[in-house]
């Protein structure tokens, strides 16, 4: 017998429980040696603050963020060196253009020269939505800008042009018996609702793909035509904050009906189709560390109805930014995220990076950890009040806080709070602590950069936490309570 004959005669490689990675290490680096005395110390030095932690000390993972800690290939590290640093129209801007054609849609970059300038680089997501909603605030008063959920940075940006940021999470996200895969949807029913409530009033929707403050929920194919149908039915252009966008991509084609037998890219332009323009931080599906932008369909309803608008974004660039042909952005960075977009739609690279969230979740749910189900794309969102459900401690003790704090002092693994703290807020003139609808700690994965020992490691240790909740103090927040934006810069104590 030859031997594809007898090949096909074993049990096929696709039924392994444990596949190789589509990537192998290319460079490695070894971390430090310290203990869990000196990283506690350090810690409790730093106001119990992971944001304040030196990460060259964390000897686990480092799950603070997904965000610019890409590992990059060996193809991106070649680029690199291709980079060219010109002032004006570097080699790099006309390489991502053709690489946002290909994957986007030819209509998201027109030529430079040309009189209608869509395609802006930003040096990161922020940059741009600081850009996109100081014209938009210009376009009058008691705006409000409805979304599936507004990334932190997105509504403070929203907010801060006098805009009203309105999140209209899912009522499946809260749903523990819903078995839906797209908790991160826009809820139809109140978006319909305020559409009615503020006509003239709503300048533009967004939806974040996948949704990262809604438990790194996806987003369906079919909430995405309904909200961009909606919208315009009502003169409403439509945005994707597409951070995620391939990992969203991934889940329509594994989860919704009828997408299994197509490719992502198509899937991808499908999604895209819907959308007048999108904010993107190439800091995640970029597979970049640097990199954002704003991109608007040249033929769509926002060009259309704010012609202004992309004159004002130029010159935005040309004063903050730089020229926009690199927008804040080096020529090598630019080179190095068109090559990390021709990566991130590959069916190898996103079957393994979205497996490998998803593993990691389920060994915590084995563990009996609530986390939220099921694991969205890139991170795994621990409910934290749930967690602490049956201890003493109450809202105002943020237990995240305590719980990242500990993760991080005594077993070197890095997590971020997500809930109560991050996003509540407290009102001097009461005294009163606003707590918010989700009360999470994340675990961010990096791409490409663990292996699953260094995520089951993670696990076993939120479950040696979880075992001995009921010994784990409230924290007293000694600075920083009532500032904006105030995880960045609080500091806290433990309570006893
Ligand atoms: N939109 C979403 C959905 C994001 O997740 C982020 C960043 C941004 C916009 C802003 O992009 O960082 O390049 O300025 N999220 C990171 C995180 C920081 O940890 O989730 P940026």
């Amino acid at each position: 017998m030859n031997l594809p004959n007898l090949v096909k005669k074993l049990p096929e490689e696709n039924s392994l429980d444990s596949r190789p990675r589509s990537y192998f290490n290319h460079s490695v680096e070894f971390k430090k040696v310290f203990t869990a005395e000196e990283r506690a110390e350090v810690l409790e030095k730093a106001g119990l603050n992971v944001f304040f932690f030196p990460s060259e000390m964390i000897t686990g993972c480092d799950l603070l963020s997904d965000s610019g800690t890409t590992t990059m290939t060996n193809e991106q590290w070649a680029s690199l060196h291709l980079g060219d640093e010109a002032y004006g129209s570097n080699m790099g801007y006309f390489v991502l253009q053709e690489q946002v054609r290909e994957v986007f849609g030819k209509e998201f970059f027109n030529d430079m020269a040309s009189e209608a300038p869509n395609a802006f680089i930003f040096h990161q997501g922020r940059a741009g939505e600081g850009a996109l909603f100081t014209s938009i605030g210009k376009l009058g008063t008691g705006l409000i800008i409805p979304s599936n959920g507004h990334f932190d940075t997105t509504q403070a940006n929203i907010e801060a042009n006098r805009i009203q940021a309105l999140n209209l999470f899912s009522p499946e996200l809260k749903d523990e018996n819903s078995k839906s895969y797209f908790k991160g949807n826009m809820d139809i029913q109140r978006f319909k609702e305020a559409l009615k409530k503020h006509p003239g009033k709503i300048p533009v929707v967004y939806l974040t793909v996948t949704n990262n403050t809604g438990g790194g929920q996806p987003v369906s194919m079919e909430n995405i035509r309904e909200v961009s149908e909606l919208s315009h039915n009502n003169d409403i252009p439509l945005f994707l904050d597409a951070c995620r966008f391939a990992e969203n991509a991934w889940f329509i084609k594994n989860y919704e009906q009828g997408y299994k037998n197509k490719g992502i890219k198509e899937i991808v332009r499908e999604m895209f189709s819907y959308a007048d323009g999108f904010t993107i931080s190439f800091k995640k599906d970029g597979l970049a560390n640097m990199g954002g932008g704003i991109f608007l369909k040249s033929d769509g309803l926002f060009v259309k109805k704010y012609p202004r608008i992309p004159d004002e974004l130029v010159n935005y660039q040309i004063l903050r930014e730089g020229n926009p042909s690199y927008g804040g952005m080096s020529g090598r960075d630019i080179m190095a995220l068109a090559t990390g977009l021709k990566t991130v739609t590959k069916e190898e690279y996103l079957d393994y990076r979205v497996k490998q969230v998803q593993e990691f979740g389920q060994g915590m749910q084995k563990f009996g950890l609530p986390v939220v189900m099921p694991i969205g794309g890139h991170a795994v969102y621990l409910d934290v009040s749930k967690f602490f459900d049956d201890t003493k401690l109450k809202p105002e003790d943020f237990g995240g806080i305590s719980l990242v704090a500990l993760l991080l002092a005594a077993y070197g693994h890095r997590a971020c709070e997500l809930g109560y703290f991050a996003f509540g807020s407290y009102d001097k003139e009461t005294g009163k602590d606003k707590f918010p609808d989700v009360n999470f700690v994340r675990f961010a994965v990096p791409r490409l950069r663990y292996e699953r020992q260094d995520l089951d490691s993670v696990a076993e240790s939120v479950k040696m936490l979880y075992d001995s909740r009921d010994k784990i103090p409230g924290v007293k927040v000694v600075y920083g309570k009532d500032l904006p934006l105030r995880h960045f810069k609080a500091r806290f104590e433990f309570k006893h």
